[in-house]
């Protein structure tokens, strides 16, 4: 018998992936899916970031570097974010890693004693949580409403902490509700007193005007930022951790231990990614914009009308709840008669429970299909209710 340690119990298993495999499962029946469950862009890399790693691999920039990130690298990371947020960023509080996921962890393990806590809100992204979890660490979990846009209280979240509370985590743009947090109630939360871990994984992909970095307000807080999103990068596992200078050395050596650096060649990408691609990935967020505008459309006209406005990422959150209370039954029963993939709300924590997550990182036609077989699907539903 091989041990498992307690905490694992509590590390809950990703729902999305559990509607992929279903979904796949049926296609390999023959079946037409459309996946609007999964959380990654339907457009290609950029050419240029794709060339830039081509070039390093040539050169043989294929060996251990850095365990910070290569120099010049975090020059332009800290470059990119003083021209777009206004900040006087030194490169010397950048880490660079294999994806936000693993700084997230990391970022854990650097923080936390076991007991430790850390405020999340409810509904969040389903990862956080268990990275508390696998450090020792206990989530903390806020309500956050849609009649409050989504937006969290700064009051609730300072009755929710304790002397034991070690950070707070937001999300901004969100995931799963697509919502960007308003400045002053980034302001409330960074006036707390405890840091602020901030995934801005999101950045760049907002539909309202610019969104805010939390170092734009304090320096007491941590930034998570990568390449997957706004620069179409998933498989390429890129991302950087900002953090007080003070804990450079403690973050060095934990970094130094987890993972020595990150890939050599795959940060030439990163470069040509902020130097060279942002006209065409502002032409993706365009197509995404004008996506988010039609979803949300359709998802008024067929009966599942959003009360928020979500102008970010690329998701819309949507209370399903006249449909069921059970998400999970609801999003695989919505599989299997319409072919349709979504993210079950309660993936994201109690307060999701109810919701449907879309995701509109698929084509306009995708999407459009989508929502028609979906309106058949919930007008029968109706038609059953009314006989039954
Ligand atoms: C909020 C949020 N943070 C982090 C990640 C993971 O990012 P990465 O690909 O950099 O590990 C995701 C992926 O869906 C996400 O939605």
């Amino acid at each position: 018998m091989i041990h498992l340690p307690a905490h694992l119990d509590e590390v809950s298993s990703f729902q999305a992936v559990e509607i992929f495999q279903a979904a796949k499962a049926l296609e390999a029946q023959g079946r037409s899916v459309i996946h609007l469950e999964f959380g990654e862009p339907d457009f290609p890399t950029p050419e240029p970031i794709h060339q830039a790693a081509v070039r390093a691999l040539g050169e043989g920039k294929t060996r251990y570097c850095h365990s910070m990130g290569i120099p010049e690298f975090r020059e332009v990371i800290a470059d990119y974010h003083n021209r777009k947020y206004g900040l006087e960023l030194s490169p010397d509080r950048i880490l660079v890693s294999m994806g936000t996921s693993l700084l997230m962890q990391l970022l854990m393990l650097l923080l936390l004693e076991k007991g430790d806590q850390v405020v999340l809100t409810d509904p969040t992204y389903a990862c956080y949580a268990n990275f508390v979890r696998i450090a020792g660490g206990e989530p903390v979990f806020v309500p956050i409403r849609e009649e409050d846009g989504f937006q969290p209280d700064p009051e609730a979240v300072r009755r929710a902490i304790t002397p034991r509370t070690r950070a707070i985590v937001v999300c901004s743009p969100s995931n799963p509700t697509g919502v960007v947090l308003r400045p002053e109630v980034m302001r409330g939360l960074a006036a707390l007193g405890v840091p602020v871990i901030s995934d801005e994984i999101y950045h760049g992909l907002t539909y309202g005007g610019a969104e805010q970095s939390i170092l734009g307000i304090t320096d007491h807080a941590f930034v998570l930022n990568g390449f997957s999103k706004y620069f179409a990068m998933t498989g390429w596992r890129l991302g950087y951790l900002i953090f007080p200078r003070p804990l450079l050395p403690a973050v060095m050596k934990l970094h130094q231990n987890i993972m020595i650096s990150a890939n050599e060649f795959i940060q030439y990408a990163g470069i040509a990614a902020m130097n060279e691609a942002v006209p065409i990935c502002e032409e993706y967020r365009r197509e995404y914009d004008r996506r988010r505008l039609f979803l949300v459309q359709r998802l008024d006209e067929i009966g599942l009308p959003l009360q928020y406005e979500p102008s970010g990422a690329f998701y819309c959150f949507a209370n399903a709840s006249r449909y069921g209370s059970d998400s999970i039954a609801l999003a695989k029963d919505i599989l299997e008669r319409t072919g349709v993939a979504l993210t079950p709300g309660v993936d994201f924590g109690r307060g999701g429970e109810g919701y449907l997550r879309f995701s509109y990182a698929n084509s306009m036609e995708n999407i459009g299909e989508a929502l028609d077989r979906l309106e058949d699907y919930l007008k029968s539903r109706e038609a059953k209710r009314s006989t039954g």
